[in-house]
């Protein structure tokens, strides 16, 4: 029976100088079967916060605003046992929906950079930023692997490949959890979505995830395997199903393999209403009771938005069907995390005097123009960049010209749009209704801020936007899911508008050059907002192709969520380059970067389509056997993972495997030499893939497998060491064990992962 009385001050919960297994074992003694189901819930903070707290009990709220999340603290100081709330929200870029907070590139952007560190210094600053304000738990980073580019949720991921997921996965976890959970300023990370969500059909979200095993465990959950090893506390589980089984409730991947051969001991939060979707949207559970009864036996721990789950629980425990212990198991992994945070002491409410001091601090802006000057990432280029030759910066940061009267010409409809510089998961985005205005205009530098604020002062920056990309309208299905949750409206793309592109045009002929910044906007991205195609939508391709027309040298700037495919008039630009989302800071890195004041680093984490029927075009792809060409086009995409050029030139020689025989247990070692052939300082990536020549099933013909970046100055040479052990050197079997398999391999080291760009050393595994 439990203990129903109210908390005494001495009880032994309340006393942090106990062990915490002491304190959870003696509170989950003293709560009841509604305080327990209560405890695993995490309701939407949106609808208001009392009924939450006083009628379902929940142990956790998301998309809270600030008013709300003072109200539920206040709440919860007055319920029986007083447990802390433990607040949770999607902190994915920086502190998304906090107004005023520092907005860093999105998670694909900044993937751009291949910069761990930085990664890390993100993370960290976000999490100062988060835990001032009263919120414990970000969800964040996303571990998917963008398989398919129509997908809506392609900027949220760190792009198409495992390893490089893997290092700043780990990364960013390491910056949120910061020195340990009792650091007042470290949020609880969440890897997410556990797996397979991205293997998408089609492109379309949360569609049925059509993988086996052994493909997961090939490429789709290395990198959870490795934040799960190093302590991230958190997963969360997609919305996926795979063989029909929803991953909620996948005993397989969540017990056998999560939490048995990685060893988890965290904590599980389903996505939005998985148990609810089991009943009214995949239809696998006849009723609420039901649902709750097989994801608590999965293991799940925390019930995202499912207000049902409060009586479902319930009457599977009382029909016994549901053993009360499972949810004893699952509220103490739940308040393990709450007393680790020390929210018992110190429930962490929001703290005025910290959020002034931290929220979109200077040096949170500083370290968010170093990200956005790394994520940029140069395409193509005739040699029209840097715009007239490049400049050094004055102390005020503006190009130092020599005085020359120049115009440049700054169009297209992403030239001067503060949200699409940010992205989806910030502000105005749509998921929280509290800041319809997004963050403060003033915080984000566009495109056009950027020039009109860094270029030479006697040069003239006009503008046009040229063309719009679309309007909304309702969804012919209705305004509402059936479980009552918005449908986004769909997109109308615009038609050319002979006025607009006229006047882009005339700005054109008279400048010395133009820049046409095109890509997607937020209604093209994110949840439910998969697109068909991966055009420049609207009026975007006809103001291109009149633009070539006058003849003036075209820089084609892509702020765009993710890679689209762009039209011939763009690729015979005279140069492109792509800016992913490139936060707040991101107007001012791109213009610094066009005048040569910040020198191209970024290389693609992501390779671009020619054309949206390539889909998918991941570089890691098992090769076909009848060759590389659709009848009607190459297989080949536009640009391929690793691939980013720079102003300067860097020359790889020389490589050499150290020891080209080695055993299992050993570790390949390299040596190649690279030098900056140009006259600008750069930081090169020198990336290092491995192909294994004879395997007994099929496999990738590259893998990345480590990287190193360098900064060179020009002219300057150095000989990198790079080290591969070869226990990393594996496939994995038809049985799905990883297995390094002994004979012929060979170390692909170079500038991105096309054939042509790789030096090639070969060894033997014996
Ligand atoms: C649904 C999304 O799939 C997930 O990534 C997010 O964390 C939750 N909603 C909470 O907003």
């Amino acid at each position: 029976m439990s203990d129903v009385s109210t908390a005494a001050p001495t009880a032994p919960y309340l006393d942090p100088s106990l062990p915490v297994p002491e304190r959870v074992a003696d509170l989950v003694g003293r709560m009841t079967l509604p305080e327990k189901i209560g405890q695993m819930m995490q309701l939407n903070a949106q609808d208001g916060v009392r009924h939450v707290v006083e009628e379902k009990l929940a142990g956790s709220i998301l998309h809270a605003s600030p008013e709300n999340v003072r109200e539920a603290g206040e709440l919860v100081e007055q319920s029986r046992l007083r447990i802390p709330m433990l607040v949770a929200e999607d902190c994915i870029h920086g502190h998304s929906f906090f107004r005023g907070a520092t907005i860093f590139p999105t998670q694909l952007a900044m993937a751009a950079t291949w910069d761990a560190g930085l990664l890390e210094r993100v993370a960290r600053a976000t999490a100062v930023e988060v835990s001032a304000t009263g919120i414990h738990w970000t969800f964040s980073p996303v571990l998917c692997i963008t398989r398919d580019l129509r997908w809506g949720r392609v900027s949220e991921t760190f792009g198409e490949d495992p390893f490089l997921i893997g290092e700043l996965a780990s990364a960013m976890v390491r910056g949120y959890q910061g020195d340990g959970l009792s650091d007042p300023t470290a949020i609880l990370a969440t890897a997410k979505h556990f797996a397979g969500y991205s293997e998408t059909q089609g492109g379309r979200d949360a569609s049925e995830a059509d993988i086996s095993r052994r493909k997961l465990r090939s490429w789709f959950l290395p990198p959870f395997e490795r934040v799960a090893r190093e302590g991230c506390r958190t997963f969360m589980l997609g919305y996926q199903s795979t063989d029909g089984v929803p991953i909620t409730v996948n005993d397989w991947l969540l017990n056998e393999v999560l939490r048995g051969e990685w060893g988890y001991t965290g904590t599980l939060v389903t996505d939005w209403d998985n148990v609810g979707r089991m009943v009214w949207e995949q239809h696998v559970a006849a009723d609420h009771t039901e649902a709750a009864e097989r994801a608590v036996k999965a293991g799940n721990d925390m019930i995202m938005t499912t207000p049902q789950f409060f009586d479902g629980a319930r009457k599977a425990v009382e029909n016994g069907v549901l053993d009360e212990r499972l949810l004893d198991a699952a509220v103490s992994r739940i308040l393990t995390l709450k007393f680790e945070l020390g929210l018992f002491e110190d429930p962490r409410h929001p703290d005025p005097a910290r959020i002034a001091a931290v929220v979109g601090a200077d040096e949170h802006q500083a370290l968010n123009l170093e990200v956005a000057r790394r994520s940029v990432v140069l395409l193509e280029n005739d040699g029209v960049l840097p715009l007239a030759g490049g400049f050094e910066a004055d102390a005020s940061g503006r190009a130092q010209g020599d005085g020359t009267a120049r115009t440049l010409a700054v169009v297209g409809p992403n030239a001067h749009d503060p949200h699409t510089m940010l992205g989806d998961w910030a502000g105005a985005s749509g998921q929280v209704d509290w800041l319809p205005d997004g963050h403060p205009r003033d915080m984000t530098s566009t495109v056009l801020d950027g020039l009109r604020a860094h270029a030479p002062a006697s040069w003239t920056v006009t503008y046009a936007p040229g063309a719009e990309i679309l309007s909304v309208g309702p969804d012919p299905e209705g305004t509402h899911f059936p479980d009552g949750q918005p449908r986004p409206p769909v997109v109308l793309p615009a038609e050319p508008d002979e006025a607009m592109i006229a006047e882009a045009v005339e700005a054109a002929r008279g400048a010395d050059w133009v820049v046409a910044v095109v890509g997607d906007r937020i209604e093209l991205v994110g949840e439910g907002r998969s697109t068909a195609t991966l055009d420049l939508l609207g009026g975007q391709v006809a103001l291109l192709d009149a633009l070539e027309a006058t003849g003036t040298p075209m820089v084609v700037v892509v702020v765009a969520s993710k890679p689209l495919v762009l039209p011939p008039s763009a690729h015979r630009a005279a140069a492109i380059l792509w800016a992913g989302n490139p936060g707040m800071q991101g107007g001012r890195a791109v213009a610094e970067v066009l005048l040569g004041i910040v020198e191209p680093t970024g290389r693609l984490p992501i390779s671009f389509a020619r054309h949206v029927g390539q889909q998918p075009t991941f570089y890691n792809q098992i090769p076909g056997q009848h060759g590389s060409r659709y009848a009607d086009l190459t297989q080949s995409p536009a640009w391929v993972f690793g691939q980013g050029r720079g102003y300067t030139t860097v020359a790889y020689d020389d490589l050499r495997v150290l020891e080209p025989v080695v055993g299992t247990g050993e570790t390949v070692r390299a040596e190649v030499t690279v030098t900056n052939t140009g006259s600008r300082p750069t930081i090169e990536t020198v990336q290092v893939y491995v192909h294994d020549v004879v395997t007994s099933v099929t496999w990738a013909r590259k893998e990345l497998k480590t990287y190193r970046q360098v900064a060179l100055a020009p002219g300057e040479q150095r000989r990198v060491a790079v080290e591969v052990p070869v226990s990393d050197c594996t496939i994995v079997d038809p049985e799905g064990r990883r297995v390094v398999e002994p004979g012929a391999f060979e170390l692909l080291v170079g500038p991105s992962s096309r054939d042509e760009d790789l030096l090639v050393g070969p060894f033997a595994v014996v």
